[in-house]
């Protein structure tokens, strides 16, 4: 029997201080979590969405390191443009605060100190390493080492990056510190663990039994994790930055921060409704759905649920997990680290006013059942193809032909034609089928249902043609652009979760009051005799320059990548020394040069060698203009065997050096020499 539940918490991960939001975490996260939320609420249910920054963890400190300044500055600066972008896009959280409040810290607090009080930690002693000179405890992303995989000196205590093998800090080959370059030494700490095997019963029951309609893939990896079975988890760390753990003896030491990040979402709650806090929490009549991205599975439904059954007090565990897998960038990996992403708050810089084309995009193309590719080539052609073209393009009919027939009047319907019945029958079996599919997660596939009935609409004005009927059949006219006004107001409606801005518009232009979800699937919205605004522009072409001019930006952060991640050629085999002597390289000056014709690459050069003038083909014409070269002095090989190339002799080698990038530079003296200088 399905469980009626009173009200629906909603809460969506929390994004690290450390740097902005990128499109990654909008797909995974805040897009979907926003729709269903306005769904709710469009549904009259009763929600409350939670979100805020991640302020701890070493990521934080990292960065703070790199760059001179304290962590509490970094997490000042990027809650703020984390706070404000999310606000634009028009996120609609209910409260979105930060882990570094003091109400956090004192909940976190009072959560780890409840589950000490009641002896559900395990006190353990284990090795970690340390930075004697430092005088501290070392987190694996602050020990580097070589790593014994693939011989990279600079892995990191956790992870190799150049080969991307997992590792334990124990497992690299001569470990430093990062913060010293001193070499590592293993020393005893305490810290407290969560015995998770403790909870496995009860997990598996809740999970494997009573949540058998979660999403394949967060069903999937619960299951791996509990089939390996779960051991102890630490729920402290040797650290300065975070929430400091409340038990005598325990300084230097901080709540781990997944211990503290989901309690988060309570103390949020609390932060907005600090007298009814509990209910959202602890009544079954509660439901809690946490939004997630799929690397945040194990601790939202493994860890923290243990977490909650260990506190007792009928906190409610998540009735659902909708995790989405990762989105991809042009077909890399999102990385802050390497600038490869669109970052939110730069977006709406460059595209104002188009909050909605994002959100339509991220949500047409989810990741919901897999990794998926997000390029600005698709986001360009969907919002033209898409937005402009059949959403904008017939409401824009509608709302134009009623304006030129009725003064912008609704006109009354009259009676209806079979078109007008099957094109009833179509709305409500859409409006269905999107409903379904937004009650159970399936967004993008509610998206394609929502913009079903926009092509509906466009498909009904092109068969009934009013435009051809104003004269011959007025009546008629009215009952067709009553129809399609009626339709336009359902759009208003099912676009609201999706695109509400949009939403917000078209609702305004046909005079439409609060909308609720129960009016989708009805010809009977807008009131005939109702007067409809001027027709507002809904949505614009994107044109290619702002599409260049965002892929050149990529393009320019991956030579970036490169040049930082360059390294030189290992050295040659060694060449005894009267072989080297033995060729003859000398500098010339050119004469003339050319492009050779029909091939892209080569430039013809004579080069004054000081005896005559001899012909040498290159391969630099990327890199250089033939004009620019004239007059210059080269440096060439003058006793290699000639060459043909593309039917020309070629005497010689013209010497470059290939630079990061791939791009090639000439050699050229110093100083002028008499053409025909021998080089050595
Ligand atoms: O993966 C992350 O970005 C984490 N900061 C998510 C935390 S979610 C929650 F538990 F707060
Ligand atoms: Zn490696």
């Amino acid at each position: 029997m399905e469980k009626k539940f009173k009200r629906t918490l909603i809460t969506t991960a929390l994004p690290y201080a450390n740097g902005p939001v990128h499109i990654g975490h909008l797909a995974g996260v805040y897009v979907p979590a926003d729709i269903y939320a306005r769904f709710l609420r469009l549904r009259g249910e009763d929600v409350v969405m939670v979100g805020g920054s991640d302020e701890h963890g070493v990521p934080i400190t990292l960065r703070a390191r790199k760059e001179g300044i304290t962590p509490q500055e970094v997490v000042d600066r990027y809650h703020a443009i984390i706070k404000e972008s999310l606000g634009e896009l028009g996120v609609s959280f209910d409260v979105y605060s930060r882990t570094t409040s003091d109400l956090h810290h004192q909940t976190a607090s009072e959560f780890f100190r409840h589950l000490y009080d009641k002896g559900e930690f395990i006190q353990k002693t284990a090795l970690q390493p340390y930075d004697e000179k430092g005088g501290e405890f070392l987190a694996d992303r602050y020990v580097l080492g070589t790593c014994p995989r693939c011989g990279n000196e600079n892995a990191y205590g956790d992870q190799c990056e150049a080969c991307g093998s997992s590792l334990n800090v124990t497992d690299l080959i001569n470990p430093r510190s990062a913060l010293t370059g001193e070499p590592v030494k293993m020393k005893e700490t305490t810290h407290w663990y969560l015995p998770l095997d403790k909870w496995e019963g009860r997990l598996r029951e809740w999970i494997l039994e009573g949540h058998k309609e979660w999403k394949t893939n967060v069903y999937g990896q619960c299951k791996s994790w509990l089939d390996a079975g779960l051991q102890p988890r630490a729920v402290s760390r040797d650290l300065s930055w975070g929430v400091p753990v409340p038990v005598e003896g325990a300084e230097g030491k901080v709540l781990y921060v997944w211990f503290d990040a989901p309690i988060g979402y309570i103390s949020n709650t609390k932060e907005i409704l600090p007298d009814s806090w509990e209910k959202w929490w602890k009544d079954p009549e509660t439901r809690v759905v946490n939004f997630i991205g799929k690397d945040n599975i194990v601790f939202h439904c493994i860890v923290f649920p243990a977490m909650l059954m260990a506190y007792g007090d009928n906190f409610q565990l998540p009735d659902n997990v909708p995790a989405n897998e990762f989105l991809n960038l042009e077909g890399d990996k999102i990385s802050t680290s390497r600038n490869w992403a669109v970052w939110l708050h730069e977006y709406l810089q460059d595209f104002p006013g188009k909050q909605d084309v994002l959100r339509y995009v991220l949500t047409a193309n989810a990741p919901e059942t897999k990794d998926n590719d997000f390029t600005w080539a698709d986001f360009q052609a969907r919002n033209n193809n898409e937005l402009v073209a059949i959403l904008g393009n017939f409401v824009n009919r509608a709302v134009v032909l009623t304006h030129k027939y009725f003064g912008g009047t609704v006109p009354a319907a009259g009676e209806l034609q079979p078109v007008e019945k099957q094109l009833e029958a179509d709305l409500t079996a859409t409006v269905k089928a999107l409903t379904e599919a937004l009650e159970t997660f399936h967004f993008r596939e509610a998206l394609k249902q929502a913009m079903e009935i926009a092509r509906l609409g466009n498909r009904y004005l092109q068969e009934t043609e009013p435009w051809k009927l104003a004269k011959t059949d007025p009546e008629r006219v009215k009952t067709i652009l009553n129809t399609a006004l009626q339709l336009c107001a359902n759009l208003a409606v099912v676009f609201e979760p999706f695109t509400p801005f949009m939403s917000g518009k078209l609702a305004g232009m046909l005079g439409m009051g609060q909308l609720s979800w129960d009016m989708a699937g009805s010809l009977d919205l807008i009131a005939a005799g109702s007067q409809i605004g001027e027709a507002v522009l809904l949505f614009d072409k994107v044109e290619d320059d702002q599409i260049q001019a965002q892929i050149h930006r990529l393009e320019e952060s991956k030579k970036a990548n490169e040049a930082a991640a360059w390294r030189p050629e290992p050295q040659a085999k060694d060449v005894d020394f009267d072989t080297f002597m033995l060729s003859d390289m000398r500098v010339g000056t050119v004469v003339e040069c050319e492009k050779v014709p029909k091939a892209d690459k080569l430039l013809r050069f004579l080069i004054d060698d000081g005896m005559e003038k001899r012909t040498i083909v290159s391969g630099i014409a990327k890199y250089y203009k033939p004009e620019e070269l004239v007059g210059r002095q080269v440096c060439f090989i003058a006793n290699l065997p000639p060459r043909k190339l593309k039917g020309i002799v070629s005497q010689g080698m013209i010497l470059s050096a290939v630079n990061s990038d791939g791009s090639i530079v000439l050699l050229s003296p110093s100083s002028p020499v008499a053409p025909g200088a021998k080089i050595g």
